[in-house]
């Protein structure tokens, strides 16, 4: 049921062999401002019947926007053997995906990811959802993608701040797979960016329902949902991976000085860096930021779960203590 993703410089006849076996009755290609003008001119060659554009960002991944696509595809009075086709970054899938479950219960899409993180994380293991009230995904599903196909190609016009987003989620998965972590971004293809994605769709295959080993995908993500939510709470941009970046060096840390392994924090304490500028958060923030943490999906009761990556990729979810975790926010502030 989680399909591999393709990624290929031949996705026109993919994504049209996709459609062909799907048979839909009608397609519709959503995407955002930003995927309309540079994306959407790859796919010229796919006969689209509809074509709906999201306003491109976080700030969008609404229950609004949702609404207002769900009431789009009411208006054209489409029915459940409609495909959409989600055309863009993490935002757009996550967003195209949630529809996707619930419109008549649920009908088909596919992804084509076209941000770095879409390609190696956002599209891939069908979890789909919007933010709401400053909280991430507190609205969503599991529901898999019909098909996931990409083409390194997109990311020539991506922005340089989005790349270095996606290349958070990269490290990662480099973590988690034992791998060695580059201190700088690498160019890139297609092949390597199969690589970095099948390293999720490996742990995803092997526990689709998040009961045990895809927890493990959720490191850097307590502390990094928890920085992003405060950044959309003050009114500032922060792409998801910044956070994450932030969120695994500052999880690392608590590894090392709780559970005396540094393995983590060594990989991480200069490629973090390297590649990151520091967040600007200060010692007054922490309250709110621990206050987003309780929000987070893993926690039971009042708890903060975090998933901590130990010696050779091994991770594990624990219950870290609320002092612990405002020793590790001070430590970053003042790093
Ligand atoms: N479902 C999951 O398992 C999962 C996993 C990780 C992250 N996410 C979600 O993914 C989202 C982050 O994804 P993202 O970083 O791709 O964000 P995004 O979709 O907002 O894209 C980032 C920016 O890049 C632009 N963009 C995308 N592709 C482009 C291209 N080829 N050329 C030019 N501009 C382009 C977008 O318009 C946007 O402005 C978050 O909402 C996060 O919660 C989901």
């Amino acid at each position: 049921m989680h399909s591999r993703a393709v990624f290929s410089n031949q996705i026109v006849p993919l994504l049209g062999r996709a459609i062909q076996i799907a048979n839909p009755s009608k397609i519709v290609v959503v995407t955002d401002d930003n995927t309309s003008k540079h994306c959407l001119p790859l796919l010229k060659e796919i006969p689209f019947d509809l074509h709906y554009e999201l306003k491109s960002g976080e700030a969008n991944k609404t229950v609004g926007a949702y609404l207002e696509l769900v009431e789009y595809l009411m208006q054209h009075k489409l029915d459940r053997n409609t495909l959409l086709i989600a055309l863009g970054g993490g935002m757009v899938t996550d967003l195209v995906g949630y529809a996707a479950s619930t419109y008549k219960r649920g009908i088909r899409y596919i992804n084509v990811p076209t941000s770095l993180l879409g390609m190696v994380d956002a599209s891939i293991g069908g979890k789909t959802g919007v933010d709401h009230q400053s909280i991430k995904n507190i609205i969503g599903s599991i529901y898999p993608p019909f098909a996931i196909l990409s083409n390194a190609a997109f990311l020539k016009t991506l922005p340089v701040i989005e790349l270095q987003s996606g290349w958070a989620e990269v490290v990662k998965h480099l973590l988690l797979a034992n791998q060695t972590i580059p201190t700088q971004i690498p160019d890139m293809d297609n092949d390597s960016i199969a690589h970095w994605s099948s390293i999720k769709h490996k742990i995803v295959l092997s526990d689709p329902y998040e009961k045990n080993k895809r927890l493990a995908l959720n490191a850097g993500h307590t502390v990094g949902h928890a920085l992003e939510s405060i950044m959309i709470h003050n009114n500032h941009h922060l792409p998801h991976g910044h956070a994450v970046a932030a969120g695994l060096l500052i999880e690392s840390n608590i590894t090392k000085d709780e559970y005396n392994d540094a393995w983590a924090y060594d990989q991480l304490v200069d490629a973090v860096p390297a590649v990151f500028s520091k967040i600007q958060i200060k010692a007054a923030d922490i309250p709110t930021i621990l206050q987003f943490m309780s929000h987070d999906k893993k926690n039971q009761h009042n708890d903060i779960k975090c998933a901590l990556i130990k010696a050779k990729g091994e991770a594990w979810v624990t219950t870290v203590n609320l002092d612990v975790m405002e020793n590790a926010l001070l430590k970053y502030i003042n790093s």
